[in-house]
């Protein structure tokens, strides 16, 4: 599994399927637990995460480790990744065609992490796997769907996909702390116990 991850983290550092790779600093490609049974999928690397290579390590980050920590998580218990691993310019939303284009990467993540429980954090991570998973008649607007367990055929057996607020709504507006902090709690039945599986 590690040489599969290192073989991967290779083909993302040398990657040139888009243009984004030609303004980013470092691509972000993920860090945690390779044996994670949660993983979370963000959007794509901001200005922080540019410069560190490291993925949610700037205000959206500070408000994911609280989430985690509140429902008994570290970062190293999980597995973080996002949907686009290069930053768009100034922040912008990424396009369609950048995350067809770099979902491949994801997709080979989730193939060897094997999580059972993917959590997407904001739109366009929970369009991309929901759209994976073959959910596409379930997928709503996040303020609709966050929170809702959907179930899920994987490569390597059934999964859980649950769609979350994406941490930085909180930097905008606080009232969406509570609601986050409500969602994450519904992760504690899902964490590993003594190295046995939950799931
Ligand atoms: N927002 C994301 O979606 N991902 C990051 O890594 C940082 C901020």
């Amino acid at each position: 599994m590690n040489n599969q991850m290192n073989k991967l983290k290779q083909e993302i550092f040398n990657c040139k399927r888009c243009e984004l790779f030609k303004e980013r600093l470092n691509p972000v490609i993920g860090e945690g637990d390779s044996n994670a049974d949660i993983m979370f999928v963000g959007e794509a690397p901001g200005a922080n995460e540019d410069k560190t290579g490291k993925p949610f390590c700037g205000r959206s980050g500070d408000i994911l480790d609280e989430l985690l920590m509140n429902s008994g998580m570290k970062r190293q218990d999980v597995y973080i990744a996002n949907t686009v691993k290069c930053r768009p310019p100034k922040n912008r939303n990424p396009k369609e065609e950048e995350i067809k284009l770099c979902a491949v990467f994801l997709d080979s993540q989730i193939d060897i992490i094997k999580p059972k429980v993917i959590c997407c954090l904001g739109n366009f991570s929970t369009s991309y796997v929901m759209k994976k998973y073959k959910l596409n008649d379930k997928i709503q607007g996040i303020s609709k769907i966050h929170g809702q367990v959907f179930f899920a055929e994987s490569s390597y057996g059934k999964i859980k996909v649950i769609p979350f607020y994406h941490p930085a709504v909180v930097v905008y507006n606080m009232n969406k702390k509570k609601v986050l902090a409500k969602d994450f709690s519904m992760l504690k039945k899902y964490i590993k116990v003594n190295g046995g599986k939950k799931c």
